[in-house]
């Protein structure tokens, strides 16, 4: 049973600023909720009660968010506002146990993951990163849950990465694997490769921010040496695992991903969710209509 999930919200988002300057891009809002909230609803829905979050300095807003407001809890209930009492009680609820971890220096996303190997206490855990979110019938990590317990009834001490097809041009902007397709849904992976050039990609398969590790990752985490833009790079710690016999896959997921850390995938991600929402729908029908948009 997969118990924990490590959520690395330590970055600067540097691709969002200057907004980022003060409000963590995780907590930018889409429509009504923060993006966070997007990515925690879909770990408590794949089952998974432990968050651990990786944060750095000027992050702490994300831990507020979810923690207890007694001061405006008060406030609210006196004021007989009961409605908006539940909401906030709601969110303040959501997190069973959470967990916050201080990330001191901003080294990369595999100095962040191996920040938590204390709180995951040898288990087997997920990582979901927040910039990526995932709409889809069935949360895209419960997906991958399933996926990583079939193969457990063959094997052990296995990964699983969700990836999913992007074009030639976008396979610089991550971590790219190549491998020996099992089925429809799983590729053995054979090889990881961070941000390669269109050249040196070996696939347009890239990997998106949901993982499932056996806590062996741990010791590759603390082998691997800086790499891409001097940091510590999560996917060179896959590989190496890989080198040294352990079974990575990747799981081709059903659902639409958004990427909300860049201008253009936060305004589709927030229309997105306006257009599932009945009311939004027609406000935004009728703007496009008003403004002549073709
Ligand atoms: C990180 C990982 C990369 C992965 C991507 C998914 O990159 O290093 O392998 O493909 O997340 O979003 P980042 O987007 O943090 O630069």
């Amino acid at each position: 049973m997969i118990r924990k999930a490590v959520i690395p919200v330590a970055g600067l988002g540097t691709r969002m600023l200057p907004i980022t300057k003060v409000v963590p891009k995780e907590l930018l809002n889409i429509i009504d909720r923060p993006i966070i909230e997007y990515v925690v609803d879909e770990i408590i829905s794949s089952g998974i009660n432990t968050l651990i979050f990786i944060i750095s300095q000027g992050k702490g807003g994300i831990i507020d968010y979810f923690d207890t407001n007694l001061n405006l809890r008060s406030f609210l209930r006196e004021r007989n506002k009961t409605d908006l009492l539940k909401k906030v009680e709601q969110v303040e609820e959501k997190i069973e146990h959470l967990v916050e971890v201080r990330q001191k220096i901003p080294e990369g996303l595999g100095h962040a993951v191996l920040m938590a190997e204390r709180a995951i206490e040898n288990e087997v855990f997920a990582v979901v990163l927040g910039d990526d979110l995932v709409d889809g019938e069935v949360p895209c990590l419960k997906q991958l849950i399933e996926a990583y317990e079939k193969l457990s009834e063959k094997t052990k001490n296995h990964s699983i990465i969700a990836v999913e097809k992007v074009s030639r041009e976008e396979v610089s902007k991550y971590g790219i694997i190549d491998g020996e397709q099992i089925n429809k849904n799983l590729i053995k992976i054979k090889k990881v490769v961070e941000k390669p050039s269109v050249k040196e990609a070996p696939s347009n398969l890239a990997i998106i921010g949901r993982y499932i590790f056996s806590p062996v990752i741990f010791e590759f985490l603390k082998k691997i040496p800086k790499s891409k833009g001097g940091e510590y790079q999560l996917t060179d710690a896959i590989q190496l695992m890989i080198e040294n016999g352990y079974e990575v896959y990747g799981y081709l997921f059903k659902g639409i991903r958004f990427d909300t850390g860049n201008k253009e995938g936060f305004f589709k991600t927030v229309l997105h969710y306006a257009i599932k929402d009945k009311n939004l729908r027609e406000v935004l029908k009728k703007f496009v209509n008003e403004q002549k948009i073709t």
